[in-house]
């Protein structure tokens, strides 16, 4: 496995290799999660490029941009052990240089100002600007993310379409801990009580799940105000100290919102525990 530092040595890498590439964009601290990322563009590229960089653009002015863990040593390991062809690891000055841009990327309100963009106004902004100069980079022929981070892959997925960049976007399933938390870098910030109660977001998401099933297989809906209502109270009772941000049920297509239970629903939730925020997603469709 090779570290490149440079944009140059991204280019004379991909110009040498005759194999089709897979990106996988990270932001280090690198878990179980990521590793699955890169073990599915292992198995389906013939060399696999990981990206670690944490993109100052997508952090807005109180997040944890400054805290951020990063562990690069033994993310390398990882990548390696995990089968990655290269790393790029570029500092913010390779990848953002020293003079503010002139063109950067605004992604449409519908998408970003609902669900996680509410609370974060520049967050996909950023998200859709690194991703494109890691696109341009690297020229992947797939880059692979995580359906944890659903809003981000379906703003990527429309970024991708619409500006018709000649790659495949893959999405990789959300992986848990044992305990059914969904894995993220943030999982360290929480304590030991935290971290005992934070498993209870994606049990009342699964109690939401098999009312919504029950409700399929009779072929009758309910208002999805009904189902999120009934999903806050129970959070608020089985995550002590905790927030919620939102909790909501959406189209899994278009992160629309119906009116009511429908076949691509999919229930989307941030919820603070202590000051970690912690997103989850879970299919209720048919
Ligand atoms: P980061 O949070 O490091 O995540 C990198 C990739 O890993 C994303 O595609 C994310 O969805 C995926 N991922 C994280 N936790 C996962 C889990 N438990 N199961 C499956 N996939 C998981 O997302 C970002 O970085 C950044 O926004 C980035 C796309 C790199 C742009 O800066």
């Amino acid at each position: 496995m090779k570290v490149l530092r440079e944009i140059s040595e991204v280019r004379n890498a991909r110009k040498q290799s005759r194999s089709t590439w897979g990106l996988v964009p990270t932001m280090g601290a690198l878990h179980e999660g990521h590793l699955t990322l890169i073990r599915k563009s292992v198995e389906k590229c013939g060399e696999t490029i990981v990206s670690i960089f944490v993109n100052p653009t997508q952090f807005g002015p109180n997040e944890d941009y400054e805290k951020y863990p990063r562990t690069v040593e033994e993310d390398l390991k990882k990548c390696e052990e995990a089968g990655a062809s290269y790393v790029f690891l570029p500092t913010n000055q390779t990848i953002y240089g020293t003079e503010k841009p002139l063109v950067t990327l605004n992604v449409d309100k519908e998408l970003t100002s609902i669900l996680c963009g509410k609370s974060r106004p520049i967050h996909f902004n950023g998200v859709a600007q690194i991703v494109s100069i890691l696109f341009n980079i690297a020229q992947p022929d797939v880059a692979f993310f995580g359906e944890k981070d659903y809003q981000q892959l379906t703003v990527i997925r429309k970024m991708v379409s619409d500006l018709h960049f000649p790659l495949e976007i893959v999405g990789v399933p959300t992986v848990r801990e044992e305990s059914g938390l969904a894995r993220s870098s943030r999982n360290r910030y929480l304590s030991e009580t935290e971290l005992a109660v934070a498993p209870n977001i994606y049990k009342v998401m699964n109690i939401i799940k098999e009312k919504a099933d029950a409700l399929h297989a009779k072929n009758e809906t309910v208002p999805v105000e009904t189902l999120e209502n009934e999903a806050k109270k129970m959070i608020t009772e089985l995550v002590p100290g905790s927030k919620i941000d939102y909790f909501e049920i959406r189209s899994t297509n278009d992160l629309r919102r119906s009116g009511n239970l429908s076949d691509d629903s999919r229930i989307f939730t941030a919820v603070y525990v202590g000051t970690t925020r912690l997103i989850d997603n879970l299919y209720i469709g048919k």
